[in-house]
């Protein structure tokens, strides 16, 4: 485990603590450099040592309050332990952002149910445990804001992401589920749905069309923007409010047509 408290910095007291997985690259990177420039003190998590390292770095020579920790999220007992080091330095966790995730692509006719065990740890155990890591200290004082990252892909099942499309569905369940209980504890819970956000996970996935991205630090700005406001659901860009709406409530033959006859052409792989 690596964690550091920073010397240097621009802390705004009123500013709530976040702990943030899956800061050292993508959305969690880019969401880590908004909220520090904001005076935001984080704890930073990710398995990714070196990547996590480098940010950490920028982020001290921007003078921002940071603790780190390498860490797998699946791992329960090392996650907490590691929680319990960030806290010691840059106190509490009032807010949870739980991006930690892995996204492959599972294809008919080769189901491999490693991949879907591996992506459930990581994308619904993984962010599970990250929550029962901070929550019994947000429900002691009464308050606190959990938000995990699902996808479009959770709310319809894409017949290229198999695997991904079920975990991020189990992981919207979860977190609907989490609500009301915790609602009553002084606990918000948020379900952040991205558009398509040019990461490696998404320019990793050989589309047949060119796909509209937004730039990671666009995702990080409405990032910023759910933990100030505490929405139920968070859903960017603009269009992805129409487009997720639509899909949600297509008829259910409509969809399997949909996806029956154009799914096969969304990729460059068959299935
Ligand atoms: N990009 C999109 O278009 C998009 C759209 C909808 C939802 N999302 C969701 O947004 C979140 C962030 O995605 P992204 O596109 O920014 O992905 P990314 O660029 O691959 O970043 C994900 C980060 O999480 C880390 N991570 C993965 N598994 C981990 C684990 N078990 N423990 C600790 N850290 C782990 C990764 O480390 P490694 O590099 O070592 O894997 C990486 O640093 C994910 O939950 C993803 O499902 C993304």
């Amino acid at each position: 485990m690596n964690a550091k408290t920073n010397v240097n910095t621009n802390t705004d007291a009123k500013r709530p603590t976040v702990l943030l997985t899956g800061a050292a690259h993508g959305i969690g990177r880019a969401t880590a450099l908004a909220l520090a420039g904001r005076g935001t003190p984080l704890g930073l998590i990710d398995r990714d040592g070196p990547g996590l390292a480098a940010l950490v770095q920028e982020l001290r020579d921007q003078g921002a309050t940071v603790a780190d920790a390498t860490v797998d999220v699946t791992d329960r007992d090392a996650l907490f332990l590691a929680v319990a080091g960030i806290e010691s330095q840059v106190g509490p966790t009032e807010v949870l952002l739980a991006c930690a995730g892995i996204g492959t692509l599972t294809l008919v006719p080769e189901l491999d149910t490693a991949t879907l065990r591996q992506t459930l740890e990581v994308n619904l155990v993984g962010v599970a445990h990250s929550i029962e890591a901070v929550l019994p200290g947000m429900i002691a004082r009464g308050r606190g804001h959990l938000i995990g990252v699902a996808s479009m892909a959770g709310y319809r099942g894409f017949p290229w992401m198999i695997s991904y499309s079920a975990s991020k569905a189990a992981l919207i369940a979860y977190l609907e589920a989490l609500r009301p209980g915790l609602r009553r504890r002084g606990v918000t819970v948020t379900t952040v749905c991205p558009g398509f956000v040019r990461t490696q996970m998404s320019t990793s996935v050989p589309y047949q069309r060119p796909v509209k991205m937004i730039e990671p630090e666009d995702a990080a700005r409405h990032l910023v923007r759910a933990v100030e406001r505490r929405p139920r659901n968070c859903i960017f860009p603009w269009n992805m409010r129409i487009g997720l709406a639509v899909l949600r409530y297509m008829p259910d033959r409509l969809f399997d047509a949909l996806m029956r006859l154009a799914g096969p052409q969304a990729l460059h792989v068959e299935f």
